[in-house]
């Protein structure tokens, strides 16, 4: 039998094929005042997005992955010990690079019954699911495409779950949603579930802004890509040139806001959206927000949702948290 026959591989898919929901999206999005306009940051993913995201997880200025890496190999064992976990399910599991640690921690226990990613992009869940089994072979991948916004239902049912969401990709969340994430999340644990959430911290706004401005300009392109996504899928005329990558801390929301700034005034058609669009110069879009947590905004939101903070780790210089949290 070939190898590829012996892979134990489910992939379910609820996102919808067509551009429909993007079409929406754009249209609600940048249909708004001059000032009011933004995109949703799901819509920076497509292959070439996850690709640029990879890039920018190994950058000198991105710390968040470094630090959640080494809080995570150091933790696991004790993580997977305490938890009992027997299952680990993904939200927004990319590349699952950092996750290895946990399934190996699993796998050394002898409790590694199945692994679920569960991502938007099909493209990182299909390549992570083959990855994954060429590395543990006779591992159960159930994949899930599809938005955990609207699709944790679908996230198979079971047992001694480990419900990761690492990333801090929360925090990409507005504060409303984040709090009816948290609380789909709830509502999809049984008692001997737990959850595990990595969330960047409050620190020093050089830091922060370095991480989202880098040198080598990857982020500028993966902000921008968001663009190119709207050109390809509705057929708009966006010119990548004319804007430019902002990203700026703003302490009141506590968070680093990602934008596009037109360099210049510009006439965008987007006929997939039904939308012409007139951008005054310097005028932004913003597309993505970077929430910034303390521990007690983590223990309080979680409280909210109906959770109870068990555990809290960071990295030695206290850059990164990772929360396991149970259900109350
Ligand atoms: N967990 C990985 C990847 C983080 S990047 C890491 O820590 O490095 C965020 C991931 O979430 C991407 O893979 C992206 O495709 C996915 N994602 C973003 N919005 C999503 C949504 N609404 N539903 C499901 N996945 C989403
Ligand atoms: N969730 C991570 C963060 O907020 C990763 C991320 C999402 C990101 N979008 C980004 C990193 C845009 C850089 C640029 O940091």
């Amino acid at each position: 039998m070939s190898a590829l026959a012996e892979r134990d591989i489910t992939i379910d898919s609820f996102v919808d094929a067509g551009a429909g929901s993007l079409a929406r999206d754009v249209r609600s999005g940048l249909g708004r005042p001059p000032g009011e306009r933004e995109l949703q940051p799901k819509y920076l993913y497509d292959e070439h997005g996850s690709e640029l995201f990879d890039r920018i997880t190994r950058l000198p200025e991105y710390y968040p992955t470094r630090c959640e890496r080494a809080i995570l190999n150091r933790q696991a064992p004790g993580l997977v010990e305490t938890t009992g976990a027997r299952e680990l399910v993904e939200l927004g599991s990319g590349t699952a690079s950092k996750t290895r640690a946990l399934l190996y921690a699993m796998a050394g226990a002898g409790a590694l019954d199945r692994y679920v990613p569960f991502d938007v992009d099909p493209s990182v869940v299909e390549n992570c699911a083959h990855e994954l089994t060429d590395l543990y072979p006779g591992l159960p991948v159930h994949g899930v495409v599809g938005d955990f916004q609207h699709h944790l239902g679908h996230v198979p049912a079971g047992e001694r779950r480990l419900i990761a969401f690492l990333g801090s990709t929360i925090g990409n969340l507005l504060p409303s949603e984040r709090g009816a994430f948290l609380a789909g999340v709830r509502e999809m644990m049984g008692p001997s579930d737990r959850f595990l959430l990595g969330t960047d911290l409050l620190k020093e706004v050089g830091v922060l802004e370095a991480a989202y401005n880098d040198r080598e300009g990857v982020t500028a392109a993966f902000n921008l890509n968001v663009l190119r996504v709207i050109n390809r899928e509705l057929g708009a005329d966006f010119d990548l040139e004319a804007f430019e990558h902002v990203a700026t801390f703003d302490p009141g929301p506590s968070w680093v806001e990602l934008r596009l700034r037109a360099r210049s005034e510009q006439r965008v058609s987007i006929p997939g959206a039904d939308l012409e669009l007139t951008l005054a110069p310097g005028e932004e879009i913003r597309t993505e927000v970077s929430t910034k947590f303390t521990l007690d905004v983590l223990a309080r939101e979680l409280a909210s949702a109906g959770m109870e903070l068990e555990a809290f780790f960071t990295d030695p210089a206290g850059m990164f948290g990772l929360s396991l949290a149970a259900p109350v």
